[in-house]
């Protein structure tokens, strides 16, 4: 079968450019295999970066240009296990040498919209470790690495919902919450050492991260009480109007050097959602 970006939208955004953007630099992006992730994987390739991709599922290589596999190298692991942070900057090492310039931190997962009254302290954990404990995970095992070269960008996913108590549930809130005070504390800490940390924000987005809301447990009480919230961003019946290649542009330009001088930022995506 030949070739074909994620979906028409992102052929779109993703259209080829060759400028120097990625050349001679490695990016380690998490959760490549779907949505943000997998659109991220696609657009900083062909920016000619060299991608180490991880993630818990198979990467479907037909979602790549063959021009571009070439320099992705694909892992397979659990990033919620002890020690696979670790192991993904050892693996990424050792296929590209003693160099990270950017870590991209995509990968997550939604809950199920449990208020504090119904969350079980399984979920809790589950979320919470996914979303807030693996990206800081992730910087740490980068970080020796961008400060020898005293150089690198981080850019977290993280959500509406890391600035509003009125977007998902208690835990998927409080990991976005966390992630950005680890985003704020990096960057502050980091900034005299070339390391830049920012964070995304992005409002709903067509990708397949509901398949990770655990249907059994679904919080309706809660869930209808958001409804009328995010219908004003994303009315019902509707597909969300953002596209992961819409903010994997947004991730690429924070990774770049463009933005050298943007550290410690929560970007909004979502069509002014962000206002309210
Ligand atoms: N889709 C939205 O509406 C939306 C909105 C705001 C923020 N986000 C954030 O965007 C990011 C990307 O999500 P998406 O919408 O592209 O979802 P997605 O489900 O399409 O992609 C997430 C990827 O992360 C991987 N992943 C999950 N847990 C993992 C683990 N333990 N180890 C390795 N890989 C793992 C999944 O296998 C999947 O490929 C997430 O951090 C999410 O919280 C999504």
């Amino acid at each position: 079968m030949p070739f074909s970006y994620h979906n028409p939208a992102q052929a779109l955004e993703s259209r080829r450019t060759i400028d120097g953007t990625g050349f001679g630099k490695v990016a380690i992006i998490t959760g490549c295999s779907s949505g943000v992730g997998l659109a991220t994987t696609q657009l900083f390739l062909s920016h000619q970066f060299e991608v180490l991709g991880v993630d818990i599922a198979e990467i479907d290589y037909e979602k790549i240009d063959p021009r571009d596999q070439e320099r992705l190298h694909f892992h397979r692991g659990d990033l919620a296990k002890e020690g696979e942070c670790d192991e993904v900057v050892r693996i990424c090492v050792a296929k590209f040498g003693h160099k990270i310039d950017v870590l991209a931190n995509v990968a997550g997962i939604m809950d199920a919209y449990e208020a504090a009254d119904k969350i079980t302290d399984y979920e809790w954990e589950r979320i919470l470790t996914t979303n807030l404990t693996v990206p800081t995970r992730m910087i740490r095992a980068v970080l020796p690495f961008m400060k020898a070269k005293q150089y690198g960008s981080i850019i977290n996913v993280a959500s509406k919902a890391a600035v509003s108590g009125a977007a998902a549930g208690v835990a998927y809130t409080t990991s976005k919450h966390g992630l950005l005070g680890v985003t704020k504390h990096t960057a502050w800490r980091f900034h005299e050492e070339g390391i830049r940390c920012n964070a995304v924000l992005p409002g709903s987005i067509d990708t397949n991260i509901f398949s990770s809301v655990g249907k059994e447990h679904f919080d309706e009480d809660t869930f209808s009480r958001l409804q009328p919230i995010w219908e004003l961003h994303n009315p019902a019946g509707q597909k969300p109007q953002t596209t992961a290649g819409e903010v994997a542009s947004v991730i690429l330009f924070l990774a770049s050097d463009q933005a050298r001088g943007i550290n410690g930022v929560s970007l909004p995506i979502d069509r002014a959602w962000g206002v309210i």
